[in-house]
């Protein structure tokens, strides 16, 4: 009922040239793939070639971040109406890397959020403990924070339009990996904040991906849960082989 959902998150890796060549390596490789949605999120440099080599193919293009003005004397910022009109179609919102260390905010995610839905484009909105968090007990306190934050003013009708990916900070790069049924286990709180604040049929309907050290060998298991609906991956996304594997988990 739910379309599983797989998207590579390139981070700050590959060259312009890198990522034309990657992207087509993969349209080759995933063309024939037809029950899942791919989307891949380059370098913003790299968006414009990307989308132009994937433009009749079966691969979305996202793109790390996006301003919450469409124009303004914002310096060194990027428009999501420009990423529009080149061709994206999801906007990584929130990332945890963006948190640490470009200041992003819950608010700023909900700016961003807002104006990115009101461009036409989606997001995949990124929430997610640190260990510290987890260890203290907090991740349900945290996760509900960032959801009630992210979320707030967005309408019923713009979920459709919108994913989730639960990012357990101590999970992004470390090999570290959550145990399929603990992922789970935030998942379904997520859905049940989704479906107090809106409700059931939209807690049912929303997407959730799970990020932080997915690999070709833990995807299925990842999958097999109840409320996992895809993969936010970063490392294993960056070969070929590696992410043909993880799509067609
Ligand atoms: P890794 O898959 O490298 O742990 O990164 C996860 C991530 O941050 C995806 O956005």
């Amino acid at each position: 009922m739910r379309t599983p959902i797989i998207a590579g998150n390139w981070k700050m890796y590959k060259s312009v040239k890198e990522s034309i060549n990657f992207a087509n390596q993969l349209n080759e490789k995933l063309k024939s793939v037809k029950d899942r949605e791919i989307v891949i999120a380059p370098t913003f440099l790299a968006t414009a070639l990307v989308v132009d080599a994937l433009r009749f193919s079966n691969i979305q293009v996202a793109t790390q971040d996006a301003h919450w003005e469409n124009e303004g004397a914002f310096t060194g910022n990027i428009s999501p109406l420009s990423l529009k009109e080149l061709g994206v179609k999801f906007v990584i919102l929130g990332h945890s890397e963006k948190r640490q260390y470009d200041n992003e905010t819950d608010e700023r995610v909900n700016r961003k959020l807002k104006n990115v839905l009101k461009d036409g484009l989606k997001a995949i909105v990124c929430v997610g403990e640190t260990l510290q968090e987890r260890e203290a007990g907090k991740t349900e306190k945290v996760v509900e924070t960032q959801v009630s934050g992210c979320f707030e003013g967005i309408g019923l009708g713009d979920l459709s339009n919108i994913v989730i990916a639960y990012e357990p900070v101590w999970a992004i790069g470390t090999g570290k990996n959550a145990t399929p049924e603990q992922a789970n286990e935030v998942h379904a709180f997520i859905r049940s904040l989704i479906a107090k604040k809106y409700n059931a049929e939209a807690a049912g309907n929303i997407r959730i991906q799970y990020g932080g050290s997915v690999k070709p060998e833990n995807i299925k298991q990842l999958m097999a849960q109840p409320d996992i609906d895809g993969a936010l991956v970063g490392g294993a996304s960056l070969k070929v082989e590696s992410f043909e594997a993880l799509v067609k988990f």
